[in-house]
């Protein structure tokens, strides 16, 4: 009997060792109805993006057809087919924070940016991100500066924050 498990994909031919912390996520989701978007997750969080090669390994283990996942993939917003710009602004959009103002920091952000959350700006300075809950609803309204938990934001910080990036950017940039 052939046993067609995913979890024999396991050597991609790059040697690249991520490839089998996506088999585990393959292999665990498979089979259920939302197997594709929680290894899309899976992958996202384990390459930081998902590019075209990776689209192609995750259809071939899930035996779905690549225009279905390129199709997931670009409909969510939270998917990223691109790497990051040098900065990441990651604001948490869950219950709490959003009760506490998260849009009103979500518009400053992107109005000074100039693009919007999901996006990168033009130069590749800085990414936005929106997420759900990040897990520090007790600082509501929160967003992950470059890895960096901060809580009690408010537009005016949060545009600070985005602000500083920029202006540093160019100070090293002349
Ligand atoms: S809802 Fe934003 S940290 Fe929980």
């Amino acid at each position: 009997m052939t046993d067609s498990s995913t979890t024999k994909q396991s050597s991609h031919p790059s040697g690249d060792n991520r490839f089998k912390l996506l088999d585990r996520a393959i292999t665990k989701h498979h089979g259920r109805g939302d197997a594709l978007i929680e290894v899309l997750h899976a992958a996202q969080e384990i390459f930081g993006f998902l590019e075209n090669d990776l689209m192609i390994y995750i259809a071939r283990a899930l035996k779905r057809p690549l225009s279905q996942v390129y199709g997931v993939a670009t409909f969510y917003h939270f998917f990223r087919l691109k790497p990051n710009g040098e900065h990441v602004f990651v604001l948490c959009m869950g219950t709490a924070c959003y009760v506490k103002g998260a849009t009103a920091i979500q518009d400053a952000v992107e109005g000074r940016c100039g693009t919007k959350f999901g996006k990168t700006t033009d130069d590749n300075k800085v990414s936005l991100i929106s997420a759900r809950c990040v897990g520090s609803c007790g600082l509501a309204p929160v967003a992950v500066l470059d890895d960096v938990v901060a809580g009690k934001l408010t537009t005016e910080s949060a545009v600070g924050k985005v602000e500083a990036w920029i202006q540093s950017e160019q100070e090293v940039g002349v």
